[in-house]
């Protein structure tokens, strides 16, 4: 009795100082061992979106890019070797996801800070994604900390585990359950699209043979910047207000003017769930930015390296000892 009376202050006293348990993260995890890692960061962010607005859609999409690969666990940003093959030649990022010169310099900057190698590159992720649609015009979200870096990272994972913009709607659904997030994290977090740009190779199929759902003038003033063959790295954002963190992007996509095929199979006008959920964001940015958020710490939650496992990279490029 008396040790079950234990056990039981002990888990009291656990919670009374909020240590997270094994396997998780917290929101506080640097503020002991480095206070200064998180406005380094965002000091960073803005910095970088400031020169280069476009800048805070590739730090958003590299977390995600991140995340759907064998969890959130840098294994993005490990570059190939003679003797590695590491995730950025991958079809989904290969001369598509951007940033890593901004990641490495945040890297550099966070370890003189915090005087050693502390921040692991995983988290540097997460929080420069949040930092970025602060910056951009979205409302902040306490991102949860903690996660170690790879030592691994997998080509054939990130071909497969990243959803392809060709995807129907049943198959994005499915993508994201196999992640364990749900219709209504894959609608929220696609509102990411209200950022940055997509290559011409990539939508040209959506513009020249998805005429059953696209409005004609978009079609037509996307087909003067994207040809039949050629152009294969015009650009096009990816909705009206490409810097700017609002609901254009659902609205765009109630006018039919998604410019990824997998953007408009989120609203068909066939009153489905993702077709509620569209309308209802296209005309609530307030529903919009209070929901992004956690959906982003669902995300970020995937398979984190905790622990003892995994490390804490020196450089976000390589593993410790390369
Ligand atoms: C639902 C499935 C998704 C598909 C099929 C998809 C696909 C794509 C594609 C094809 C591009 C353009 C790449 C290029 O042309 O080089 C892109 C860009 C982008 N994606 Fe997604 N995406 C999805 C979900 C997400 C999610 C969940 C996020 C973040 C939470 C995200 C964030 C972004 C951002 C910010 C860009 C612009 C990047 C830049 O301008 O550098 N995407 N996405
Ligand atoms: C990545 O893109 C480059 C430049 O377009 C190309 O030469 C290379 O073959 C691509 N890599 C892979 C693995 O597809
Ligand atoms: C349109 O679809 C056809 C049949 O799938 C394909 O052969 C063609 O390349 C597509 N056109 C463009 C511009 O992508």
């Amino acid at each position: 009795m008396a040790a079950i009376q234990m056990l039981f202050t002990y888990f009291t006293m656990i919670s009374a100082f909020a240590i997270p348990a094994f396997g998780e993260l917290s929101p506080d995890f640097y503020d002991e061992v480095c206070p200064k890692a998180l406005p380094t960061i965002k000091l960073l962010v803005e910095q970088a979106i400031a020169l280069e607005p476009r800048m805070g859609a590739s730090l958003v999409r590299l977390h995600f890019h991140d995340c759907f690969v064998n969890g959130c666990d840098g294994s993005i940003l490990l570059d190939d070797t003679p003797t590695f093959t590491g995730e950025k030649m991958a079809g989904p990022n290969n001369n598509s996801v951007r940033g890593f010169d901004l990641i490495d310099q945040i890297k550099a900057a966070v370890n003189e800070e915090c005087q050693g190698n502390v921040v692991s590159c995983a988290d540097i992720l997460a929080v420069a994604a949040r930092d970025s649609v602060v910056v951009l015009g979205g409302s902040c979200y306490n991102v949860l900390l903690g996660r170690r870096d790879a030592t691994t990272a997998s080509r054939d994972a990130a071909n497969t585990n990243i959803p392809s913009p060709s995807l129907d709607l049943p198959d994005l659904i499915a993508s994201f359950e196999s992640h364990g997030l749900g219709v209504e994290d894959l609608v929220v977090l696609s509102g990411a699209h209200t950022l940055g740009f997509s290559r011409c190779v990539v939508f040209r199929n959506r513009i020249y043979n998805d005429t059953a759902c696209i409005d004609g003038d978009f079609a037509a003033d996307l087909q003067a910047v994207c040809p039949v063959s050629g152009e294969d790295s015009n650009l096009a954002p990816l909705d009206e207000s490409p810097v700017s963190f609002d609901t254009a992007y659902y609205q765009d996509l109630v006018e039919s003017r998604g410019l990824l095929h997998s953007d408009q199979q989120l609203f068909k006008g066939d009153g489905s769930l993702t077709d509620e959920l569209v309308r209802k964001y296209s005309d609530n940015p307030d529903a919009f930015w209070a929901d992004f958020g956690p959906a982003m710490i669902k995300m970020g939650n995937i398979s984190p390296l905790t622990g003892c496992d995994g490390e804490i990279r020196e450089h976000c490029r390589f593993v410790n000892g390369y």
